[in-house]
C-alpha cells in the first residue's frame, strides 16, 4: 500500500458553555463548533509489524512528545487493538499548522486525522460509527474533527448534531506566545465560577442558519474565557485590540490561549491580522476560513 495522505481541520466554539462535572470529574458541555481551514496534514506508511512511528514538522513540532503518550499514536494502537490487527504497524509524519495547546484541538484533531489514515492504510472496514466511537474514548473533541463542518456538541462535546450554517465565515486567529493546558483551565473556571447553564443562544443557531457574520460576531459566548485570561491575563488586551480594529466578534478559542476574531470579508481578515500583528502579546497571527470538513483522506 502507498502512503496516505490526510487532512484535518481545526476548530473554533462559537459558543462553549460548562456545567457541571460528571463522575469522571468531565464537565458537561453545551457548544457550536465550528471546523476551519488552519489544517494539520497526516502522512501514513507502512512499518513493521508492531511499529509505531511518530515524527512532527512545523508548528511546535520540538516541543511535542513522538512516544506512546502522544494521542496519535494511541489512536493507531487503539484501531490496530479493537480490529485484532497484530499484523500492522505505521510511520505517521504530522505536519503541523494548528497552534500546540492554543485551544483549536491540534491534538485531537492529528488523532482524527490517524484514525482515517490507518483505516485506509491497513484496509479496515470501519464505518464512521465505528470510528466515532474510537474517537470519542480518545478524547472529547475528537469526533468533531471527524465530523467537520458546523455541529452542536453536546454531553463532553461529544453528541454531535451536525447544523445548518450557510456561507462562509472569516476568522483571524492570533496565537500566543505559551500554550494553556486545558484541564487547567476547567480546574480554573471551577475556582472562579459556579456552573453555568449550557443553553446554547438560539440567536447564534439563526444567524448561522442566515449566514450572518455580525450576528454571529454579536452572539459568540465562551464560558471558559474568564478562566482562561485569569491565567493568561494579556489575552484580555488582545480581545480588545481585535474590536478596535473592528472585528465582529472576539473570542478565545476553546480553553485558550489563541484568540479568534470574526471578519466581514477575506479582505478584512488580513487588516485584522495586521493590526494585531504589532502587539508583542501576540505571537504570530493566521487566517482561516469554515466551515470545511472533517478529516479526509487527499487522493
Ligand atoms: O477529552 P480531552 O482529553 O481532550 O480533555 C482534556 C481535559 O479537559 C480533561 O482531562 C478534562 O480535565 C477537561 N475537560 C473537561 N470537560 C470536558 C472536556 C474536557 O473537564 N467536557
Amino acid at each position: 500500500m502507498t502512503a496516505v495522505r490526510v487532512r484535518v481541520p481545526a476548530k473554533v466554539n462559537l459558543a462553549l458553555r460548562v456545567g457541571g462535572t460528571d463522575e469522571q470529574g468531565y464537565h458537561r458541555l453545551g457548544t457550536v463548533f465550528q471546523a476551519v481551514s488552519l489544517g494539520d496534514e497526516v502522512v501514513a506508511d507502512d512499518a513493521p509489524a508492531g511499529e509505531f512511528r511518530l515524527v512532527f514538522n512545523g508548528e511546535g513540532a520540538g516541543f511535542l512528545p513522538v512516544d506512546d503518550t502522544n494521542l496519535a499514536i494511541k489512536a493507531a494502537k487503539l484501531l490496530a487493538t479493537r480490529f485484532g490487527r497484530t499484523d500492522v504497524g505505521v510511520s505517521l509524519l504530522i505536519r503541523k499548522r494548528i497552534p500546540v495547546a492554543g485551544g483549536m484541538a491540534g491534538g485531537s484533531a492529528d488523532a482524527a486525522a490517524v484514525l482515517v489514515a490507518c483505516t485506509a492504510l491497513w484496509g479496515i472496514d470501519a464505518d464512521r460509527e465505528e470510528l466515532h466511537r474510537l474517537a470519542a474514548e480518545l478524547g472529547a473533541d475528537v469526533p468533531f474533527l471527524l465530523m467537520g463542518g458546523t455541529a452542536i456538541g453536546t454531553g463532553r462535546g461529544d453528541v454531535l448534531t451536525p447544523i445548518m450554517s450557510s456561507g462562509t465565515f472569516h476568522w483571524t486567529l492570533a496565537l500566543s506566545h505559551t500554550g494553556l493546558s486545558t484541564p487547567a483551565v476547567f480546574r480554573e473556571f471551577d475556582r472562579l465560577s459556579e456552573p453555568q447553564d449550557t443553553e446554547i443562544p438560539v440567536a447564534l443557531l439563526e444567524a448561522l442558519r442566515a449566514g450572518d457574520a455580525a450576528a454571529v460576531g454579536a452572539s459568540l459566548v465562551n464560558d471558559l474565557e474568564r478562566a482562561a485570561i485569569s491565567l493568561q491575563p494579556t489575552l484580555a488586551r488582545t480581545l480588545e485590540l481585535g474590536l478596535a480594529a473592528g472585528a465582529l466578534g472576539a473570542i478565545v478559542s476553546g480553553s485558550g490561549p489563541t484568540c479568534a476574531f470574526l471578519a466581514g470579508s477575506d479582505a478584512h481578515s488580513h487588516e485584522l491580522a495586521e493590526a494585531l500583528a504589532v502587539f508583542s502579546g501576540v505571537r504570530a497571527v493566521r487566517r482561516a476560513f469554515g466551515p470545511v470538513p472533517g478529516a479526509q483522506v487527499l487522493s
